[in-house]
């Protein structure tokens, strides 16, 4: 090929596509949904509402939001077969693994859905995957516990129905409204991010075509590494370690700062995001907000803080402009939510698929090519085949 190719690894300096659904500025810190502000979506919209904004373009007025929450009413059912999938893993199973297997799974159970070409099938199918997607996710934490499965229910909203379906576990059941509340901003919070590992995944997998389900299963993949959505569960991990470590910081700064050691200060630093994640200054004053409604002390949140001040004064992570990112807070929240470290990613991805089916409609209407990167070639130069004997 004459053509020159450029090497960019992890497309750190590569843009793959145009975009209208994200916009993001890593230097001020600013994300910004179809043009809204997240702090303001946070403050004002509901989770069904900014699904709705992510896949249509535009906030929906009474009527359209009406419609909305009424299709995903009408696709609130799993297959029981599905179910017998989720019966086959071992209770040690990652949630996330579980979950992954049984998104692909829906393929096979809603065949018609699985490469919707027209808006309106597109509708519908992100109605139908979104619909289902919550049931699977409640299902993983239940699976993990031994539980029995919990009906889906369409009085309670999309939220109130997955926290019923993960918790309930007799009729004293009863919502308790400010988890929702907490759930549904924390929904809002990680519902998309332009082109993050995950959203790219999606994109790259769904351009050969392949269905809408295996196209956001590789985003759940991808999605789980403790590089990325696995970071929230690995940031509890480590804050736990630091305090059964005795609580002392700075050793654990000096050790994320030395290149021969793999261990990083896991839920700081970002590829795009220069200052501190806006995701993460809302998370950190809700953790206050629900820790304090629900007269919850965690030390872990009082060493989180403590962290992030001490690392903000060290001179490594000043130059490198590395600060709290999404998924340095987020946890903690979860933990008093009741949730445990295994189903955070688990939540992430919840949130994050109506972002993730947004830029998998995005590339399919504007007919982007499959995508199929070149490389520079290291290994041998051509030699001919050596028989055994030979060898
Ligand atoms: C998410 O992309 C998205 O938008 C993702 C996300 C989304 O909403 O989809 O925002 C969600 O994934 C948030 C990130 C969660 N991951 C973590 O918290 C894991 C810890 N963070 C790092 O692994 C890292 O910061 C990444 C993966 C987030 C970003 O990696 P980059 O952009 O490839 O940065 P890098 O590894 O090149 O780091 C630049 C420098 C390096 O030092 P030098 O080689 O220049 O001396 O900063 C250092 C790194 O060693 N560094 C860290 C660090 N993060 C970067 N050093 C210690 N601890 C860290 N956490």
């Amino acid at each position: 090929d004459s053509g020159l190719i450029t090497l960019d690894p992890g497309y750190k300096n590569t843009g793959s596509t145009e975009s209208a659904i994200t916009f993001l500025d890593g230097e001020e810190g600013k994300l910004m949904y179809r043009g809204y502000p997240i702090e303001q979506l946070a403050e004002k919209s509901s989770f069904v509402e900014v699904m709705y904004l992510l896949l249509e373009g535009e906030l929906p007025n009474e009527t359209e939001l009406a419609r909305w929450k009424k299709t995903l009413n009408e696709y609130n059912f799993v297959h029981d077969r599905v179910g017998k999938i989720l019966n086959a893993f071992p209770s040690e199973a990652h949630p996330m693994g579980v979950l992954a297997t049984l998104t692909s799974a829906l393929t096979a159970f809603n065949p018609k859905a699985v490469d919707p070409s027209k808006d309106a099938d597109m509708y519908h199918a992100a109605a139908r995957l979104i619909a289902k997607f919550d049931i699977l996710a409640a299902w993983t934490y239940r699976k993990k516990y031994d539980l029995p499965l919990i009906e889906p229910s369409n009085d309670l909203g999309y939220v109130g129905n997955f926290y019923q379906m993960m918790f309930k576990k007799d009729d004293s059941f009863e919502v308790n409204q400010t988890i929702v509340d907490a759930l549904d901003k924390l929904f809002i919070l990680h519902a998309d991010h332009e082109q993050n590992c995950s959203a790219s995944a999606v994109r790259l997998v769904g351009s050969s075509h392949t269905g809408l389900f295996s196209s956001i299963s590789a985003g759940i993949s991808a999605l789980w590494g403790p590089l990325h959505g696995g970071a929230n569960q690995a940031v509890i991990e480590m804050l736990e370690m630091i305090k059964n470590d005795g609580g002392g910081m700075q050793k654990w700064i000096d050790k994320a700062k030395d290149k021969d050691d793999n261990f990083r200060l896991m839920g700081f630093g970002h590829r795009v995001y220069k200052n501190m994640d806006p995701r993460a200054r809302i998370i950190k004053k809700a953790a206050d907000d629900v820790l304090g409604q629900l007269g919850i002390e965690d030390e872990v949140l009082d060493l989180a803080r403590t962290l992030e001040e001490v690392a903000l004064k060290d001179e490594y992570f000043i130059e490198r402009k590395l600060y709290p990112n999404v998924d340095f807070y987020s946890g903690i929240i979860y933990r008093a939510l009741g949730i445990p470290k295994e189903m955070f990613t688990v939540m992430f991805a919840l949130g994050r698929l109506p972002g993730w089916i947004a830029q998998w409609k995005e590339m399919r209407q504007t007919n982007q090519p499959i995508g199929r990167p070149r490389q520079i070639y290291t290994g041998h130069t051509l030699r001919d085949y050596v028989e055994m004997s030979d060898r």
